[in-house]
C-alpha cells in the first residue's frame, strides 16, 4: 500500500468559484479516487487563500471587512464541491489558526537561519498576481494592475538556492510536468534569480499574517498560501502525521502559478531543510470559446451551468475527457454535446440499454449463466484483464483523458462483440448461447463502470446497483448469475439538439 498526497491550489476568495477552479478540483478528485481504487492511502487537500490585497479590495467593494467577506464566500466553494461530489480529506482556510501559527513558525525558523533580511524594495508590483514583477514581465503586457512601489520590506534569500534548484529539476525529470513546463522553468532559471519580497508594512496593507519578529509587518499570499501544503499535514504541529504524508506526491496547479510553485516553493523548502514535492503538474487553461448556440440550449457559456440539466457526472465526464492534460482546452456547447452523445449515450449508455433490454426480454430479467466461454468471450475477458495494466500507468502519468478513452474503447469492443454475436437472434435457437453472450457483455459493462467510477461516481454507482454488483471490483467474473436486474430510467440520454 502506498500513500498518495495530492493538493489543489487554494483559491482566492476574491470572487465566486468558476469552472477553472472546478476543473482542477475535479481532476484532483478523479486522481484521488483512482488511487483509492488501487488501495492507496490518499490525502486530498484543497482550500482557500484568504489573505492579501486582492481579497481586501474585493471585501472593500462589498463594504465588508475581509474576514466577513471570506466567511461569505467560503461556503460558495464548499457547496460547489459538495454538489460536484468532491471527496477531499481536508479543507484549509489560510485564516485558520492551525495554519497561521505554522506560517509564523516557518518565518521565525528561516529568519533565525539567516535567510530572511530587511531591505529596500523598489519595483513593479502586480496586484492581480499578488507579486512583484520584472521590467520584462511588465513589458509583456500580461500583467494587470501594476504599481510602482518603494518601501522597506523583508526578503527571503531565494537567489541562494538557484543552483540547487536547477540541479534538482535537471536530476528529476518528473518534478515539473508536463515536459514543456519543465523546459520553461529551466529556461527561466538561466537568468539570475532575485530574492523574494515576502512582507508588507501594515501601514499599507494589513490583511495578512503578522511577522513574528516584526509586528509592523505582515506576510501574505506566497509565503503564506504555499505553506498550507505543509501546515495542514502537520509541519511544526504533528510530527507523526507530517512524516507520514510529506513530501506531497503532486501539487496540481494551472499554468498561471507555475513560477510560484516551481521556484518560490522549492527554495522555501530548501531553506527549511525539507524534501521537495515529487511532482508539480501544471495543466492548461479552459478557454470559453465562441460557440454557435442552438435555441433549445440557450446561451450556455459555462460548463457548470450544464449541471442542473445534464447532471453533475456528465459535466465531470466532459471536463475530464475533453482536456488533454497540459494543453489548453476550448469549452463549446458543441464539444459538450458531441462528447456526451458519442461516449456516454452511444457507447456506454447504449451498452447498458441493450444488455438490460435483452436480459429483460429473453431471460426473465435475470443475469444468465456464463456457461463455457468460447474464443469470442475469451477475447473480451482477456481485454478486460488488460485494463488495469493500461489504465493505471496512464493515471500515474497524468494522462486522464487517455485513461478514460481506454475504457470507452473497451465499451466499443463490447458493443462490437454484441453486434457480432447477435444474442437477440441466438435467443430464438440457442437460449444458453444467448445467455453466455449477455453474461459476457454485462460483465464487461460492470467492469467498465468500475473503471469509470472515479470520473462519474454517482452514475456508475447506479449502473452497479442495476446489476446488483455494488462493492465488486475490476476482476473478471464477479457478476452473479441469477441476479434480477433492477428497473431503471435511461441513465445516459442522448442530448437532442433542435435544428436552427
Ligand atoms: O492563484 N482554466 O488562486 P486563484 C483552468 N490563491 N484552470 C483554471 C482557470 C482556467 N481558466 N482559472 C483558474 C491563486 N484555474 C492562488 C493560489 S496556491 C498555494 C495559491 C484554476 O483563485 C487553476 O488551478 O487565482 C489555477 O492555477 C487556479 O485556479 C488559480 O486560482
Ligand atoms: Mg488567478
Amino acid at each position: 500500500m502506498h500513500k498518495f498526497f495530492i493538493t489543489t491550489p487554494i483559491y482566492y476568495v476574491n470572487d465566486a468559484p468558476h469552472v477553472g477552479h472546478a476543473y482542477t478540483t475535479i481532476l484532483a478528485d478523479v486522481l484521488s479516487r483512482f488511487h483509492r481504487m488501487a488501495a492507496d492511502e490518499v490525502f486530498f487537500l484543497t482550500g482557500l487563500d484568504e489573505h492579501g490585497q486582492k481579497v481586501k479590495q474585493a471585501a472593500q467593494k462589498q463594504g465588508l471587512d475581509p474576514q466577513a467577506h471570506a466567511d461569505l464566500l467560503a461556503p460558495r466553494f464548499i457547496n460547489l464541491w459538495k454538489k460536484l461530489d468532491i471527496r477531499y480529506d481536508d479543507f484549509v482556510r489560510t485564516t485558520q489558526r492551525r495554519h497561521t501559527r505554522v506560517v509564523q513558525g516557518v518565518m521565525q525558523k528561516v529568519y533565525d537561519a539567516g535567510d530572511i533580511y530587511l531591505g529596500e524594495y523598489q519595483g513593479l508590483y502586480s496586484v492581480a498576481e499578488e507579486r512583484f514583477i520584472t521590467e520584462t514581465e511588465h513589458a509583456s503586457g500580461q500583467f494587470r494592475d501594476v504599481k510602482n512601489i518603494q518601501e522597506k520590506n523583508y526578503f527571503f534569500k531565494m537567489s541562494k538556492y538557484q543552483d540547487r534548484l536547477m540541479a534538482h529539476i535537471q536530476a528529476n525529470p518528473d518534478f515539473i510536468q508536463p515536459e514543456h513546463r519543465r523546459n520553461e522553468m529551466l529556461g527561466f532559471l538561466k537568468q539570475p534569480l532575485g530574492d523574494l519580497c515576502i512582507s508588507r508594512p501594515k501601514a499599507r496593507m494589513d490583511w495578512g499574517i503578522e511577522i513574528p519578529f516584526d509586528h509592523a509587518y505582515v506576510t501574505y499570499v506566497w509565503f503564506d498560501a504555499l505553506i498550507n501544503y505543509i501546515s495542514i499535514p502537520g509541519y511544526l504541529s504533528d510530527e507523526q502525521k507530517f512524516k507520514k504524508w510529506w513530501p506531497a506526491d503532486v501539487h496540481l496547479i494551472g499554468k498561471d502559478i507555475l513560477t510560484t510553485h516551481s521556484v518560490y516553493w522549492p527554495t522555501m523548502l530548501f531553506a527549511l531543510g525539507l524534501p521537495l514535492p515529487k511532482t508539480i503538474f501544471a495543466h492548461g487553461w479552459w478557454l470559453m470559446g465562441e460557440s454557435k448556440m442552438s435555441k433549445s440550449l440557450g446561451n450556455v457559456v459555462n460548463p457548470l451551468d450544464l449541471m442542473e440539466q445534464y447532471g453533475v457526472d456528465t459535466v465531470r465526464y466532459y471536463l475530464m475527457r475533453e482536456m488533454v492534460l497540459g494543453q489548453d482546452a476550448n469549452f463549446t456547447i458543441e464539444s459538450f454535446i458531441k462528447g456526451v452523445n458519442s461516449d456516454l449515450a452511444n457507447d456506454f449508455g447504449n451498452l447498458l440499454n441493450r444488455v438490460s433490454g435483452l436480459i429483460g426480454k429473453n431471460h426473465a430479467k435475470t443475469v444468465p449463466d456464463p456457461g463455457q466461454l468460447t474464443a469470442a468471450e475469451e477475447q473480451v475477458k482477456q481485454q478486460a484483464l488488460l485494463l488495469p495494466g493500461l489504465i493505471q500507468p496512464l493515471v500515474s502519468a497524468y494522462k486522464v483523458q487517455e485513461a478514460i478513452l481506454t475504457v470507452i474503447d473497451f465499451v466499443k469492443l463490447l458493443n462490437k462483440y454484441l453486434e457480432a454475436q447477435a444474442p437477440w437472434k441466438l435467443a430464438k435457437t440457442d437460449l444458453p448461447a444467448a445467455g453466455r453472450v449477455l453474461y459476457t457483455a454485462t460483465e464487461g459493462l460492470r467492469i467498465a463502470a468500475i473503471w469509470l467510477a472515479p470520473v462519474m461516481p454517482a452514475k456508475t454507482a447506479a449502473v452497479l446497483s442495476i446489476l446488483g454488483a455494488e462493492g465488486t471490483t475490476a476482476g473478471w467474473g464477479q457478476l452473479k448469475p441469477g441476479t434480477v436486474l433492477k428497473e431503471h430510467p435511461p441513465l445516459f440520454p442522448r442530448i437532442e439538439v433542435a435544428k436552427e
